[in-house]
């Protein structure tokens, strides 16, 4: 037996050959947008134009990704655009409604929610987040760089003048203005304990393009075939049902102290409890138009939908997948000696993917007093990524030359 499994080792693809540089098992959930011709009721319905013929995302998940957390509760969303709004529907099974926040730009993941993360151009920058309760209560914000970066928030809840995209302090005022809707099933459950039982609820966003696309290389129209990186979140509360108090007042829920931490479900999971990674979103795609339209006559509209196709691949994610090892892996040398290292041999040691620092196209890497820069080009694409995470990829042969700014 000795010399047949010799031959087979000595015949077997040498490591180097057999990396996949296309990052296949790291690749994210897609979702293909289609546009509306019917801008949705803005109810909080899902049964009313378009959302009866657009798909549904997958189910969410523990944001782990560890499957034996399943989520107790079913969570997915749907999404359409037009000219000026990406819209986003929520549908969020629920066995205890309750909100308590009434105002807008306020902490509202200190109630159950439903949070959406959109970083249109892909940079880890200047991305937006949104988070809605079931009072349609909303909390928009544009984070610089991830916190974990040094990033910080900028909304109306924390400075001024600041971003925000809703009507009364609308950065610019020519931005359509966000709006929410939620809908709770059955109508009169919210914070009513005794309307039993309680099916949950459905939120509508509609979220200026022109808003969302601020301060990023992303354009306000965007064209069929663009990719933009999501991710979706819901934040859970456990709760308990007080009993009637002795002044006469009724039931209501609390949050229970033996779960002091919220559950967080998630679109596409994390690997870890924090949703400020947008290098780990998932990619959507605003669809290619067909001519063939779907979902003319649902729910008695005009509602014009087009039909969903496939998305098709992001070509740049070998290149960013490469260039977010490098980052993930100078992180964690960092953690350990305080300073950043230009040595390839050790940054793949530490980077989460063993090889991607090695095996695909050359990492050039410069150290500064303050931080550092990789550069490489992987399949047709090269890209850019520094210390706190700005990832800018072009494709080779587009002459934009944005990564030298
Ligand atoms: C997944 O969650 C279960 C239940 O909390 C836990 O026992 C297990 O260790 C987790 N697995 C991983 C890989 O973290
Ligand atoms: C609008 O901006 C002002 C000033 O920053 C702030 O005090 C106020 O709370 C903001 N309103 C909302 C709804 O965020
Ligand atoms: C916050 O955003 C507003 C609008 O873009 C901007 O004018 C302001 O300089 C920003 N503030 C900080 C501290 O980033
Ligand atoms: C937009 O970019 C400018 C210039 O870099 C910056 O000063 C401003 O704070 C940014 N706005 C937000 C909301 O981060
Ligand atoms: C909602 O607010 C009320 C009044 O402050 C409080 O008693 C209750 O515990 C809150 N509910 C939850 C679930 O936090
Ligand atoms: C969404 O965010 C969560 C938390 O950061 C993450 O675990 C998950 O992978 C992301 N999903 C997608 C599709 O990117």
């Amino acid at each position: 037996m000795l010399p047949l499994i010799l031959l087979i080792f000595l015949t077997s693809p040498s490591p180097a050959r057999s990396f996949d540089c296309t990052f296949a098992s790291t690749y994210p959930l897609t979702y293909s947008i289609p546009y509306t011709s019917f801008p949705p009721s803005l109810t909080g319905d899902p049964s009313l134009p378009p959302w009866p013929s657009v798909p549904p995302s997958s189910p969410f998940v523990d944001i782990t990704g560890n499957e034996t957390l399943e989520p107790r509760l079913g969570t997915n969303f749907k999404m359409a655009y037009d000219e000026d709004y990406l819209y986003v529907l929520g549908v969020l099974e629920e066995t205890e409604v309750w909100a308590n926040i009434t105002e807008d730009n306020q902490v509202i993941f200190q109630d159950n929610d439903f949070e959406v993360f959109i970083d249109p151009s892909g940079t880890n920058t200047y991305y937006k987040e949104i988070e809605v309760n079931a009072l349609s209560s909303l909390w928009n914000l544009c984070l610089n760089v991830p916190y974990s970066d040094g990033g910080y928030e900028n909304s109306s809840r924390v400075m001024s003048p600041s971003f925000d995209m809703l009507q009364d302090n609308k950065t610019d005022k020519h931005w359509p203005t966000l709006k929410a809707s939620s809908k709770t099933y059955p109508s009169t459950c919210i914070n009513d304990p005794t309307t039993v039982p309680n099916k949950g609820w459905g939120v509508e966003l509609a979220l200026p393009i022109s808003g969302i696309v601020y301060n990023t290389t992303s354009s306000p129209s965007p064209k069929p075939g663009d990719f933009w990186r999501i991710n979706f979140s819901r934040v859970e509360w456990r709760v308990l049902t007080s009993p009637p108090d002795s002044n006469g007042g009724g039931e209501y829920y609390y949050k229970d102290p033996s779960y002091p931490n919220e559950d967080n479900w998630v679109w596409s999971p994390m690997g870890v409890v924090d949703m400020h990674e947008p290098d780990k979103w998932g990619i959507v795609q605003f669809a290619h138009p067909q001519s063939e339209a779907t979902g003319g006559t649902e729910g008695g509209g005009e509602g014009k939908v087009t039909k969903v196709t496939p998305v098709s691949r992001y070509g740049s994610w070998g290149c960013r997948e490469v260039l977010m090892n490098v980052y993930y892996a100078q992180k964690s040398f960092y953690a350990s000696s305080a300073k950043y290292t230009s040595d390839l041999r050790i940054l793949d040691s530490l980077a989460p993917v063993e090889g991607a620092c090695l095996k695909c196209g050359k990492v050039e890497i410069e150290v500064y007093d303050e931080g550092w820069r990789a550069r490489t080009e992987v399949g047709g694409w090269r890209g850019t990524v520094n210390q706190v995470r700005k990832l800018v990829v072009e494709e080779v042969g587009d002459e934009e030359g944005e990564l030298d700014e």
